[in-house]
This record gives structure tokens, C-alpha cells and sequence, in this order.
């Protein structure tokens, strides 16, 4: 059965090499606009967002019409949830529907691998709670790609909340199936031990100037304090022990990558001069979200 796109962890090295390199053929060339094709001409696509997204949600929808898919998109503020409605009766009546696909986003980890083993439809994860967000890791890779050519051997440095990041997950199964080298750091409080073991050598540190050391890719993560019941740390002193300035960019390679999934908190993980900066891919990433769920959706509508 086509259960669409769950997570990286359980993708093959190939199929990511597969979905990456259709992306690269959806990417406009500098200057020209984004390609328009009839690919999915027909066919409708269910956009279903539990949580708050700006990147996420339109990137998906302009992807999809990109294709020449129809798209619906529904966020629970708008839908019966807000009525009481359970999420597996949500999804029967939308189910019921017949799209080709439904993208979701939710704050419950695991939400979308366990509505697929229910749902006929094949389901893309948009990010489910602290879990995974695969596509987001899938265009960090892609933009990764445009400017080094390969990410094998890499020093990547994860840096901020890793306790409560998706993004942070996704990246580190990713980028560990590809033989980065990988570095995690932030505040202890979160830092989980366990997750320097989902692969052999990832480097775990609560020093900022020694994950950066040598970075050929700093990926700054926002506080997900939409997940913390307590404060994890004193939130006066973040910027100045894990806030990326521009004395950071010095010690890591010259031709270092910042990157942020958005959305940033100028002054908080990030000082403004870094972000705007000459080094900073944030933008770009955003540009290829729409090349790489392009390659996504094609490749779970058309199986
Ligand atoms: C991230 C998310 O929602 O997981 N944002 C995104 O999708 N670009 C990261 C975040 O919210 O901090």
C-alpha cells in the first residue's frame, strides 16, 4: 500500500537520492520563474494543518498546483476539531472524499503514521509533533547540495532546540544516511543524550564555539516554547550562550552555511546581521520547499 511520506527514517538512501534529484529538475533556473506542468492534472490534494504554518502550508499548496493538482487546505481553527470532532473521524469524513493525498501537520507525534494505517489515502507528514518533518529535512539536503555538490563529510552543526525539533530529527536521520558529520548542541536541559544514538559518531556539546569550529553548515533551530511546560533555561541569557553572531561566522569555515527553518526570532537564536547575511541560505531554503514537495507529491500520487 502507498503510505505516502512518513518520515526519513524509514527511507532508503536511494529513494532520498531519487526524490532529490527530480527536485533539482523543479528548481527555475536564476531569473526565471517556476515551472508549471499538468502532472497531476486531475487530481486533489487535502491540505490539513493542526498547527500554525506560514512556510509549510503554502509551500505545499503552490507545489501542488504547480502540478496541476487541485488543493484544499484546512487548518483546525476552521474545521470541526474545533467542534470536538476526534482526529481519526476528521479524517474518515475527509477520507471519505476521495483526495489522491492528504498532507498533515500535527502537534501529536506519530499522528500521520498512525492515521495511515487506517486511511486509504497516502499521507505526507508536514511535521508531527516533535517527531519528523521529512520534507523539511529533504530541501535542507537540497540546498546543502546547490552550494557544496555533496554531503558526505560535512561537519553539520545543529544547534538550539534540539529536545523539541522535528526538523532536528529529520536532518540528523538524513544527513547521518549520507556520512555528515554531525554535531548537536544547546542549552543541557535541550540535549538528550539518546539522541546522539541514532547514529554512530554524532558529537553532542553544550559549547557553542566548539560545535561551530570547523562548521561547514550551521543550522540554527528556533526555542519551541510551544513545547516546554517549564522554562528550560533563563530566556534572558539564550541569545548570548547559543544566539548565532557574527564572531560565530569567523570560526567556521569561510565558506560556512547558515541555515533556519523559519520562522527566525531575530535576537533570540539568531542575530539579525547573520541572518540577512551573505552566508545565510534561509531563503533559498524556502525557494526549494516548493521544488522538493513537488518531487514528493508526484512521486506519492503517481505510485
Ligand atoms: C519548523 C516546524 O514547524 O517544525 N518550521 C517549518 O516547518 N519551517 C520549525 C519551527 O517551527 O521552529
Amino acid at each position: 500500500m502507498n503510505r505516502g511520506l512518513l518520515d526519513i527514517e524509514s527511507i532508503s538512501r536511494q529513494d532520498i537520492e531519487t526524490i532529490l534529484a527530480r527536485s533539482k529538475t523543479f528548481q527555475p533556473a536564476p531569473g526565471q520563474p517556476f515551472k508549471r506542468t499538468t502532472i497531476l492534472q486531475g487530481r486533489s490534494i487535502v491540505n490539513l494543518f493542526f498547527e500554525a504554518s506560514t512556510r509549510t502550508r503554502t509551500s505545499f499548496e503552490i507545489a501542488a498546483r504547480r502540478l496541476g493538482a487541485e488543493v484544499l487546505s484546512i487548518t483546525s481553527s476552521s474545521s470541526s476539531v474545533s467542534k470536538g470532532e476526534s482526529l481519526v473521524d476528521t479524517l474518515n469524513t475527509l477520507g471519505a472524499m476521495r483526495p489522491d493525498a492528504i498532507v498533515m501537520r500535527h502537534a501529536a507525534s506519530g499522528a500521520p503514521h498512525f492515521l495511515s494505517r487506517y486511511l486509504p489515502v497516502p499521507i505526507v507528514n508536514a511535521g508531527d509533533g516533535t517527531h519528523e518533518h521529512p520534507t523539511q529535512a529533504l530541501l535542507d539536503a537540497l540546498t546543502i547540495l546547490d552550494r557544496r555538490g555533496t554531503l558526505e563529510g560535512l561537519r553539520v552543526a545543529i544547534i538550539g532546540d534540539i529536545a523539541h525539533s522535528r526538523v532536528a530529527r529529520s536532518n540528523i536521520f538524513l544527513l547521518s544516511k549520507f556520512g555528515a558529520q554531525i554535531v548537536l548542541c544547546g542549552p543541557a536541559t535541550l540535549l538528550p543524550p539518546q539522541i546522539g544514538q541514532i547514529a554512530p559518531g554524532i558529537e553532542l556539546t553544550t559549547d557553542m564555539e566548539q560545535a561551530i569550529r570547523g562548521a561547514d553548515v550551521i543550522m540554527m533551530l528556533r526555542v519551541q516554547l510551544e513545547r516546554q511546560n517549564e522554562a528550560a533555561f533563563p530566556a534572558a541569557e539564550y541569545f548570548s550562550f547559543y544566539g548565532l553572531r557574527l564572531e560565530h561566522i569567523e570560526a567556521a569555515k569561510p565558506n560556512v552555511i547558515v541555515m533556519h527553518p523559519g520562522p527566525i526570532n531575530r535576537g533570540r537564536e539568531i542575530a539579525s546581521e547573520v541572518a540577512d547575511s551573505q552566508r545565510s541560505a534561509i531563503l533559498n531554503q524556502v525557494e526549494n520547499g516548493i521544488a522538493v514537495r513537488m518531487a514528493v507529491l508526484e512521486r506519492v500520487l503517481a505510485s
